[in-house]
């Protein structure tokens, strides 16, 4: 239970979620997960223009042949946008069912995270994830901090072929865990390994493994000892996404570091520095969005 402190004092540690059971989902529940949000309803709206050029080009409405043209990108032929039977099959029904049942699972894990003050990504920087991780769809990804498994369970949920890799000291967490990726439909796509990060990631670097998705967000005062591990271990044009860099706006001096946060703040900004010049990360951003997010590209 080591490394708990630094991230929230009211977390009192996963011990009892032996009989846990917070992850049962009503059918009802998948339902009101899926109500588009405003941002749905754009998407929705999107999709519904794009539905209606298919049918122009199809030849319903001759008036609208060069709109629909004119709004076709190079790799978007009237052919891509064919609605096919198989599109409209069991295979896409059976995806959008799984990507019900993430979203249940996932509204279930920050419930329970809010209440038992577990550690877990906050709203905006769950939504970068889960929008970078959508459009990279890589194909491995690796996660140092699983936790209960709520970024895990996006990182899988949205980038369907991906297998993850996802290191956790805590017992009880990884029981926690494994639940939600079954629950979430995602569990045979990831290995979860029970070890302290520090010993899993050298051992998965001398394995020769390699990834095209690294999630850091396991003891923020030990990112600087796992950066050459984990640039060793990114495919290149891989990306690093490191959470919580700016630690509560000590690691800027937006706020001053209370004395039990120093050593953590200054490897932080150690780990910062390195990371800017690396001679194998390009395109290093730090993002202040909520905690801070470090984003960098694999040359
Ligand atoms: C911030 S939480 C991770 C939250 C999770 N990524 C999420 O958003 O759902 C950090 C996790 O790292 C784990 N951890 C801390 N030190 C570790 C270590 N040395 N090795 C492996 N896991 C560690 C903690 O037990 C904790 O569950």
């Amino acid at each position: 239970m080591q490394n708990k402190a630094w991230e929230n004092e009211e977390f009192s540690g996963f011990n009892d979620l032996d009989s846990f059971d917070a992850l049962d989902i009503t059918e009802e529940e998948t339902e009101t997960v899926n109500e588009p949000t405003p941002t749905q309803t754009k998407e929705h709206h999107a999709n519904k223009t794009q539905t209606q050029d298919v049918n122009v080009e199809q030849g319903a409405n001759p008036n609208k042949h060069t709109h629909a043209n004119k709004h076709a990108s190079a790799s978007q032929t009237p052919q891509d946008l064919t609605l096919s039977k198989d599109m409209l099959g069991k295979r896409v029904m059976g995806y959008i069912d799984n990507e019900k049942q993430a979203e249940a699972v996932l509204k279930k894990l920050e419930k329970y995270a809010s209440e038992q003050f577990v550690p877990i990504l906050r709203t905006g920087t769950a939504r970068l994830l889960k929008q970078m991780v959508r459009k990279v769809q890589p194909a491995s990804a690796l996660e140092i901090g699983t936790a209960i498994g709520y970024s895990g369970t996006i990182i899988l949920s949205n980038s369907p072929s991906c297998e993850l890799v996802t290191i956790e000291l805590d017992p009880g967490a990884v029981k926690m865990a494994s639940k939600a990726f079954a629950k979430a439909r995602v569990d045979e796509r990831v290995t979860i390994l029970e070890e302290d990060c520090m010993v899993a990631v050298p051992e998965l670097e001398k394995a020769g493994m390699g990834f095209d998705f690294i999630f850091l967000d396991g003891p923020k005062g030990q990112y600087i000892r796992l950066l050459p591990h984990l640039v060793a271990l990114l495919n290149k044009g891989g990306i690093l996404f490191a959470d919580n860099v700016l630690f509560r706006g000590y690691v800027t001096g937006k706020e001053p570091t209370p004395k039990r946060f120093k050593t953590i703040v200054k490897r932080m900004q150690e780990f910062l520095a390195k990371a800017k010049q690396h001679p194998q990360l390009i395109n290093v951003e730090i993002m202040e969005i909520e905690d801070g997010v470090l984003l960098a590209n694999k040359v």
